[in-house]
């Protein structure tokens, strides 16, 4: 059997493209955060994790720059040997201070930060129990450690429970899920998973990509809970609040220690370029100075949220910068995100088996009024156009 075999039977992206709907790999000719350019007009950006608005920030910038000039453009090999700088340092020292943990490890991107965590602690004779609607990064570390893998109901503690007492009782119990959901943008039940894992002696990993940044001070979804310090471990991603591109692991420094030497994805693969470690570190100083930010991209979702409920637009059980408009099917969900593109808004069109179909869209704190109010009277007239309320649930 041709193994590319596969390759010549895939079609339904070249239909997509003859049908003028593939929404993917658009390509945007300026990036200004809050709006884009594309094709020569200027749109509203919704589909980005730019939640605090700070991949244009001066300040962000200036710390690229001036880490090339100092550090050129890349490390060129892996923190293990030859790519550690004090600035990969400053930042995991100044990023476990501000999640009240003692240590931190940094990854060049958030995937990888996942794919050590989960990987290095787990492996044959473990189990590794996801929720069903964790970030695809902690399904392939799950995959990718050799232990057996288990899923339970999307943010069921109950779920969980039946799940950890059907391990072998010697196993050793890991539990993965995301502080917020990407797609639904619902906060997990923190305080019920860890009791449920307490019990059971497993341990929790609490992947917070969309929760640092955004809830509580910006110190993720711990300190929503008033659990700081509870979770075993805490993954990050630096792609969406903190601007830049890279991940990291934060937690106790044995553990820490520990992944420093047996994360693979740390050891075997080059560090964070010099240019997205000074962004990060200089975002995250932005972060604790203006954490009126954090407010802001709440207040935003949270006009549009309202907005949309009152053109009778479900917008699900999210209460983050995170908003999901279900639709019916895939050209259903490639007819509005390109209708609404027409209209100048930009959203991301998900379909199976990423999740179900729907757009998503997510808030900045950077939106202004008048990019709100853009994105709800193109959703008015889409709504309007449909008088068989499509994007109605
Ligand atoms: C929940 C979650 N975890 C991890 C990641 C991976 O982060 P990165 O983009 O840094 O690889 C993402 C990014 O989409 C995410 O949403």
């Amino acid at each position: 059997m041709d193994i590319f075999e596969k390759v010549h039977s895939f079609t339904a992206a070249r239909d997509a493209m003859a049908a003028g709907l593939y929404p993917y790999f658009i390509v945007l000719d300026g990036h200004e955060g809050a709006e884009v350019r594309h094709r020569g007009r200027d749109l509203v950006m919704c589909g980005s994790n730019n939640y605090l608005g700070l991949t244009t920030d001066p300040r962000v910038k200036a710390a690229s720059r001036a880490a090339i000039d100092e550090f050129g453009t890349s490390c060129t090999g892996s923190r293990f040997l030859n790519g550690n700088l004090e600035l990969h340092e400053t930042l995991e020292r100044e990023l476990a201070e501000f999640c009240g943990r003692q240590d931190a490890l940094v990854f060049s991107t958030g995937y990888q930060a996942n794919l050590g965590a989960v990987s290095g602690l787990a492996g044959r004779g473990d189990v590794v129990l996801i929720d069903r609607a964790a970030h695809a990064s902690a399904i392939d570390a799950a995959a990718l450690s050799g232990a057996k893998v288990r899923t339970f109901r999307h943010d069921d503690p109950e779920s969980l429970r039946r799940q950890l007492r059907a391990c072998p009782p010697d196993a050793g119990k890991l539990v993965v899920v995301d502080g917020v959901y990407s797609m639904e943008g619902d906060i997990c039940s923190l305080p019920d998973l860890l009791s449920v894992c307490h019990e059971h002696g497993a341990r929790l990993i609490l992947d917070d990509a969309h929760g640092l940044g955004v809830l509580a001070d910006g110190r993720g979804t711990e300190s929503h809970f008033g659990l700081a310090d509870r979770v075993d471990l805490l993954t990050v991603t630096f792609s969406k609040s903190l601007a830049s591109v890279g991940g990291a692991v934060i937690g106790d420094a044995d553990v820490i220690h520990y992944l420093r030497h047996h994360a693979r994805s740390l050891i075997f693969s080059a560090s964070m370029s010099p240019a997205n470690t000074a962004a990060a570190l200089a975002a995250l100083r932005v972060l604790k100075e203006e954490p009126w930010r954090v407010d802001h991209v709440h207040e935003n979702a949270t006009y549009v949220r309202d907005g949309l409920r009152r053109m009778g637009v479900d917008v699900g059980a999210s209460s983050t910068p995170i908003l999901p408009v279900p639709t019916k099917d895939l050209l259903d969900t490639f007819g509005v995100w390109k209708s609404l593109l027409g209209k100048g808004v930009y959203v991301n069109p998900v379909v199976p088996p990423a999740a179900s179909y729907r757009l998503r869209m997510s808030f900045m704190a950077t939106h202004t009024v008048d990019h709100l109010d853009r994105v709800l009277s193109a959703f008015e007239s889409e709504f309007a156009s449909r008088p068989a309320a499509v994007l109605q649930a």
